[in-house]
């Protein structure tokens, strides 16, 4: 195509993108409240805040390892004192007193319990820094949510393989059961990992985290099989051992974007928007709420992929049936957290790997916002449809939304605190929840903001800020400021949503999103 045409197409294009939008996905705004029961949270995690990465005793874990290498993160940040939340984290409980939350989801840090990841290594000054944490919460009425795992899984532990060793299912039982036995007293929500896709493709698959192993077409599937029977069992010990006693709620937390058909009425594009939804969510939930076990459709389609490549049997490690029955069913509630959203269409891959086991290919349509990561989109209606999607697909649990956010990069810290756009997004999306439970009557029990406050982004370091409050990151006391979306989010929290102030007459504002156009479409196709 010559470039006079590309750029008559663009113009089109452009034109009728603004003047057709997608079927269902343009979206009036929603006002009114959330149930009188819905709480509100913040998180944050371990490596992301704490810094005080060798003191009291605390073991290495992998990801101090992985930034203390040269290279392996952006402008070589390490978590070393990150926020410094270890020793200021009652600084960050005013923080959050004084947006309203009722409750905090943080992580704890396997190593500060047991330095070398196993029961012999127990060391008492951890457990003494989280029972300070949890008690200044409480004091300060905010109702703890422990994340287990969030990914600083320790050192010595990797070194025997990580999560492809099923050893760790023991180890990571024995660190669930003393935290349940020292803090189940005053902690009655916990989650027993953060985000097992996120360990497994980006640690195991494409080497972008921590533990940085590029296999991604078998440990990463390894990864996922060790960690789902460690939730299972830690499950069951908390269920047999604590529950009765200490009364408490116990699950995990899948990441999933949402996956939109690339063109609703092509079956070949819903059913590959099936199965990268599948393949995604359902790789974990699918064990846990359904079955026991993996999706059908990732099972025949992983196995189908090792035949093709001469192999006798799939990448995939299968469950036995008493293992299916442990897994089954291993939850209180469904933990979710959500960023952004993808159109999906089918493509072959040549390689095997999780990616092109699923043979389908995302697309990023144009038109959406960017933020401050290259892979978050702002999409909010994705967060309507997955919602749905959850409650049809796994019972109507009570979903907790363990993370919604957005990143901007900003050079100057006025730039940093004037967040229009982290307001918009906030607003965008939480209007979303809101319809889920209004309109679609999905039983969204809470929502999440990530983060309390700008932290370390994993291997993005601290250029992408995801937090209501800004941190001086080249100041050594770390000082926090409230951001616009601060004051944004303790508003809605205080009203309890979006009531409607005008009378009515606000009806018609509107949220219009994702625009789109059959010339949109042609356009999308052109240039993926
Ligand atoms: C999640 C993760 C958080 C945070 C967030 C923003 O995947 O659980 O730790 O980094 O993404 O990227």
């Amino acid at each position: 195509m010559r470039l006079s045409q590309v750029g008559a197409c663009v113009l089109l294009a452009v034109v009728s993108i603004q003047l057709v939008p997608c079927k269902g996905q343009a979206t009036e705004f929603l006002f009114g409240t959330f149930p009188d029961n819905f709480w509100w949270s913040t998180a944050t995690s371990s490596y992301q805040i704490e810094g005080a990465w060798n003191v009291s005793g605390k073991g290495l874990n992998i990801w101090d390892t992985y930034c203390h290498v040269g290279g392996n993160v952006n402008n070589n940040d390490t978590g070393d004192v990150a926020c410094d939340s270890y020793n200021k984290y009652d600084e960050d409980i005013k923080l959050m007193k004084e947006l309203g939350v009722s409750h905090y989801r943080f992580s704890i840090s396997w190593a500060r319990i047991f330095p070398d990841g196993t029961k012999a290594s127990y060391n008492q000054a951890g457990i003494d820094h989280y029972e300070k944490l949890v008690d200044a919460l409480k004091a300060n009425d905010i109702i703890p949510m422990i994340t287990l795992y969030h990914w600083d899984l320790p050192q010595a532990l990797q070194d025997m393989g990580g999560w492809t060793n099923e050893s760790l299912i023991g180890h990571f039982n024995d660190y669930a059961d003393v935290m349940f036995e020292k803090l189940g007293p005053k902690v009655d929500l916990w989650l027993t990992f953060n985000e097992p896709f996120v360990v497994c493709w980006l640690g195991y698959g494409v080497g972008a985290h921590a533990p940085g192993i590029k296999e991604a077409g078998t440990s990463t599937y390894e990864c996922a099989h060790t960690i789902i029977k460690s939730h299972a069992k830690a499950w069951h010990t908390y269920d047999t051992k604590y529950r009765a006693t200490q009364k408490g709620k116990i699950g995990i937390t899948l990441d999933s974007d949402w996956k939109e058909a690339f063109n609703a009425s092509n079956p070949d594009d819903v059913a590959a928007a099936d199965r990268a939804m599948q393949f995604k969510l359902g790789w974990f939930a699918h064990p846990i709420f359904v079955n026991g076990d993996y999706p059908e459709v990732m099972k025949a389609a992983v196995y189908n992929k090792s035949m093709a490549q001469g192999l006798d049997a799939s990448r995939q490690p299968s469950f036995t049936e008493a293992e299916k029955q442990e897994i089954k069913g291993t939850h209180d509630f469904f933990g979710l957290n959500h960023y952004t959203t993808q159109l999906i269409e089918p493509r072959d891959w040549e390689f095997e790997s999780w990616e092109q086991d699923q043979e389908a290919k995302e697309i990023r349509d144009p038109s959406w916002p960017d933020s401050g990561s290259d892979w978050l989109k702002v999409v909010p209606w994705g967060l309507r449809k997955l919602l749905s999607f959850v409650k049809d697909n796994y019972g109507n649990q009570e979903i907790i939304i363990t993370e919604n956010g957005v990143s901007i990069q900003s050079n100057t810290k006025e730039d940093a605190l004037n967040d229009q756009a982290r307001i918009d997004y906030y607003r965008g999306y939480i209007n979303e929840v809101l319809k889920a439970i209004r309109l679609d009557n999905v039983n969204v029990i809470a929502y999440t903001a990530w983060s309390l406050l700008d932290n370390f982004e994993w291997s993005r370091g601290y250029a992408e800020r995801f937090g209501l409050h800004y941190v001086d990151f080249d100041d050594p006391a770390r000082p926090r400021t409230a951001k616009e979306s601060a004051k944004y989010i303790k508003q809605l929290i205080k009203d309890h949503g979006f009531p409607d102030t005008s009378g009515g007459s606000k009806k018609q504002g509107s949220a219009i999103v994702g625009l789109c156009s059959v010339l949109g479409v042609i356009l999308l196709k052109l240039f993926n």
